[in-house]
């Protein structure tokens, strides 16, 4: 991984590029206080400070350069204002005329971000370094931008190297370095206890048994919080096997993992006042002779009894066990973050996670705390009027819908079943994915909703 750390400097006046901020409506005033060469070139360049307009500007000598950049509000820099110039700048030191990065530091670092573990990387695109006053603020910044590349690397990274046992590999990492305590129970040991994510699973060859992989971090004296995140590694859909357009973007079913990861790496990287409790159930949803079949009625950890209508949704079920499992500790909050339906995008295409919990007053902490954060969720309801769609006939709740209406939120409602009433509980069905590049955000996988659970964690544990 890029080392984000060195791209984001305490600025003791050493030789830097100057970046000017400047926007539509400020154009202008900044263009009065040019020189004649500066005015001249930013006509030519056309420049009229719009958002993602930049503009080189020439000194008195051939190192003197600045560049100009168009902004939305120059006063308030947003968080990707910065990302497209990192991407296009040349290797070197900058930093801002007259300001500091605020949020738009995460920008500059994370639009350097590059999938590179297949291929060698752009030798002409060194580090492009941004200078800050804000000393303070540069170690969360970074920390930010790390768990987003990790993120995004675990998504980007293929099934064959991003199975159970390497979320198992990423959550031991992250359990030595924290000095957090990792339990997984795998393979066969999952029968009796874990029927749901046992019956998912089993299919998969023995390397990539499925697992519920756990960790357990901070102060047992500290409010328990609980992070959970769907880790399907590769989702054929199962026996209701999936058309090969929508299998080929499956490597990305462990999205929400990745973000339970990341976000557990974000709680213990700013020691967050918390009992961590993170789970992971990670499984290949594949074909054999042992797969689970449509109309096979598994048991759960709940005691509920479950009709496979689909095994294409298989997420729900792994998500089942392992929610059932976090309520047994009653913590005070539970998130999960989950890639758990088609429907979801359907409703709100790639860029808006849904958004759902068991009570108002968390859905707009969070939906706050993500427009503060510039990560954008979006609440679906929890409609109980739609429960009757995931009635079974022969058993207590069927996995699928029943006349493919809002599947997004028949899923979070079968996840319901799992949580405990009396537990803050918020599910995000997140795309983790980027069909087209924006801004520091390129094509590929990527966090969506991270942040914003961040913040909201953060708000509602730091108190001063
Ligand atoms: N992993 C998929 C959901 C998915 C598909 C997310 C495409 C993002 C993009 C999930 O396991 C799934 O297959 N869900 C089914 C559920 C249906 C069978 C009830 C779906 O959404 O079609
Ligand atoms: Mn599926
Ligand atoms: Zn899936």
């Amino acid at each position: 991984m890029i080392d984000y750390a060195a791209l984001l400097r305490p600025d003791s006046g050493q030789p830097a590029t100057n970046i000017h901020l400047v926007d539509v409506a400020g154009l202008d005033g900044w263009i009065a206080g040019q020189p004649e060469r500066v005015r001249t070139t930013v006509s030519a360049q056309r420049f009229t400070g719009k958002p993602a307009e930049y503009a080189i500007l020439p000194g008195d000598g051939a190192s003197d350069w600045s560049v100009v950049a168009g902004v939305r509000n120059a006063e308030a820099p947003g968080c990707w204002c910065l990302a497209r110039l990192a991407e296009v700048l040349p290797e070197g030191s900058y930093r801002m005329a007259g300001g500091t990065p605020g949020a738009s530091g995460l920008g500059w670092l994370i639009g350097q971000y590059r999938f590179d573990r297949y291929r060698k990387g752009d030798e002409n695109q060194g580090p492009r370094v941004l200078l800050t006053n804000d000393v303070a603020r540069i170690d969360a910044t970074v920390r930010l931008a790390e768990a987003t590349a990790m993120v995004r690397d675990m998504v980007n990274t293929p099934a064959a190297d991003m199975g159970p046992p390497d979320l198992e590999g990423v959550a031991r990492d992250l359990g030595r370095r924290f000095g957090a305590q990792v339990t997984v129970t795998r393979g066969d040991d999952l029968a009796t206890g874990y029927p749901m994510i046992h019956a998912v699973g089993r299919a998969a060859d023995r390397h990539f048994a499925p697992r519920l992989i756990e960790l357990l971090w901070g102060d047992p004296a500290h409010p328990r919080i609980a992070i959970v995140g769907k880790g399907i590694c590769f989702d054929s859909g199962g026996l209701d096997i999936k058309p090969s357009s929508a299998m080929r973007l499956m490597k990305k079913d462990m999205g929400g993992a990745a973000h339970a990861l990341a976000l557990a790496r974000l709680v213990m990287g700013a020691n967050l006042p918390v009992r961590l409790h993170l789970l992971v159930p990670a499984a290949e949803n594949a074909i054999g002779a042992n797969a689970f079949r449509p109309g096979d009625i598994l048991a759960s950890r709940k005691g509920i009894s479950v009709e496979i209508g689909n095994t294409d949704a298989e997420g729900r079920l792994v998500l089942g066990d392992a929610l059932t499992r976090a309520g047994e500790e009653q913590p005070e909050v539970i998130l999960d973050f989950a890639t758990l339906t088609g429907a979801a995008r359907v409703a709100l295409g790639p860029d808006l996670p849904a958004l759902f919990t068991n009570g108002d007053r968390m859905a707009d902490g969070i939906a706050q705390a993500a427009t503060a954060i510039d990560d954008p969720v979006w609440r679906l309801p929890l409609w109980d009027g739609y429960a009757e769609m995931i009635k079974s006939d022969v058993a207590d709740i069927n996995n699928a819908g029943e006349g493919g209406f809002a599947g997004a939120i028949t899923a979070a409602l079968f996840l319901r079943r799992f949580v405990p009433d009396d537990v803050d509980w918020a599910h995000f069905d997140t795309f983790a994915w980027r069909a087209s590049a924006r801004p520091g955000r390129p094509k590929g996988g990527d966090a969506l909703g991270l942040r914003a659970a961040f913040a909201w964690l953060q708000g509602r544990y730091l108190r001063e």
